[in-house]
């Protein structure tokens, strides 16, 4: 491990099935007024609302709700109409309920309540760090695979400049405290499910293939994606398996909470694909990176091939006997192939709306990133896009 770092992550988890207690140890270390936000509406259907609002009326607070629900992909209007009731409120605290869209936007409004430049040109454009003070925000978590519950990581959409922008914030940005119970996951669409499996096992992917130096990070990495895996056919099977759903809950927490970059270079190419893909089709996160992987990491696979070889050994059992460690690394990739199809993913840009007449916008949205084994050139990045049609 070569690289030099700093290490710190405030986020408190409270994690199991008694996890919500923890909101009820949290919430008297915050003023009053609490704006609570969420999305379009499951947690009104499966209950967890009620449990929401039964602590926060318990604990004595005032609760301004978020009009409208949070969408998916969350949008700049949604963020500035969010940021409006947010100073309404005087919210002393912001506690999203939800996956990583609401998790992602609350942290959003949270940095822009009190500044007052545009947040999308803000953080979203120019990268700035917040220089105002921060609502804090609280985190329930329903959806598994951002890690939005133990990071930084916001994402936003500009439909009308066709962006989908992550600003991954610092310390003073993560969520306060995050409460994960795995049985609140029970009831995410199939599709939903595979779709963040596939998100956590990527940001791994994002973070392992990348850099060459012996790094304690990547055997951490291998080991979480050997679990990931294991847990997800056995969720897939039986998708009320508590056993597997904690499993996959905590490597999505622990895949994304700068734990395994730590002292690494990381490469995170395959996400700019697919915020490319999200921003012109809105398309479900985990399934537009589940589309460009396969093109992505066969282009990439000749300049990372030591790495793609020990993935294939180390996380795949590939068997190395008779084979070049070309051919290795290439099985490698098959076997994972072979993994998301079972899992039911949507494996090409097509099957997300996406056809050739967009095939300018996406390269020109595709930001380029240099960390991994290529740094990409336009033209790499329209015949990867070509290969994922
Ligand atoms: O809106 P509701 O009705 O709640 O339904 C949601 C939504 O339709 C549903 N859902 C969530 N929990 C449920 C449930 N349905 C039934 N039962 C439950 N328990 O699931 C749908 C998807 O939710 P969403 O929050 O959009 O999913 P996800 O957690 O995948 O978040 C995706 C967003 O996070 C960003 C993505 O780009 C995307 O905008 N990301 C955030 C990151 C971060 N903060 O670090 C990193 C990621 O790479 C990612 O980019
Ligand atoms: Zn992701």
């Amino acid at each position: 491990m070569l690289g030099n770092f700093t290490y710190c992550n405030p986020t408190k988890i409270y994690f199991g099935t008694d996890a919500m207690q923890g909101l009820r140890e949290e919430l008297p270390k915050y003023g009053k007024n609490i704006l609570l936000v969420y999305g379009g509406g499951s947690i009104k259907r499966n209950g967890i609302y009620d449990q929401v609002v039964a602590a926060l009326k318990d604990c004595g607070k005032e609760i301004f709700e978020d009009a409208g629900g949070v969408m998916p992909n969350p949008t700049v209007e949604k963020l500035y109409e969010g940021v409006e009731r947010a100073r309404k409120a005087k919210a002393d605290l912001i506690l999203a309920v939800g996956g990583g869209s609401v998790c992602a936007y609350a942290k959003a409004v949270s940095v822009s309540v009190h500044c007052d430049e545009d947040p999308w040109d803000k953080y979203f454009l120019r990268f700035e760090e917040p220089s105002c003070a921060i609502v804090p925000v609280g985190c329930v978590l329903t959806m598994v695979g951002t890690g939005s519950e133990m990071n930084g990581g916001s994402v936003i959409t500009n439909h009308a400049q066709k962006l989908k922008i992550g600003h991954v914030f610092g310390e003073n940005v993560f969520p306060k405290f995050s409460v994960l119970n795995p049985e609140f996951t029970y009831t995410l669409p199939k599709y939903q499910m595979v779709s963040g499996i596939y998100d956590i096992f990527n940001h791994i992917c994002e973070q392992y293939f990348s850099g060459t130096d012996d790094s304690t990070s990547d055997y951490i990495m291998e080991g979480m994606m050997r679990s990931l895996v294991h847990s997800s056919l056995v969720a897939l099977d039986d998708p009320e398996n508590y056993e597997a759903r904690s499993n996959i809950m905590w490597t999505a927490t622990w895949a994304l909470n700068t734990f395994v970059a730590k002292g690494k270079t990381t490469d995170w190419e395959v996400h700019m694909l697919g915020q490319a893909v999200g921003a012109i089709t809105n398309a479900t996160h985990g399934m537009t990176l589940a589309a460009v992987s396969m093109p992505y990491y066969r282009f990439i696979l000749p300049y990372g091939l030591a790495k793609f070889k020990r993935f294939a050994l180390n996380v795949w059992n590939v068997s190395p006997k008779g084979l070049t460690d070309e051919e290795i690394a290439k099985e490698g990739l098959q076997a994972m192939e072979k993994w998301m199809r079972k899992l039911g993913l949507v494996m090409n840009i097509t099957d997300l709306g996406a056809n050739e007449g967009m095939l300018d916008d996406l390269v020109n949205s595709t930001l380029i990133m240099n960390g991994g084994y290529k740094e990409l050139t336009k033209d790499e990045i329209r015949a990867i896009f070509k290969e994922s049609f």
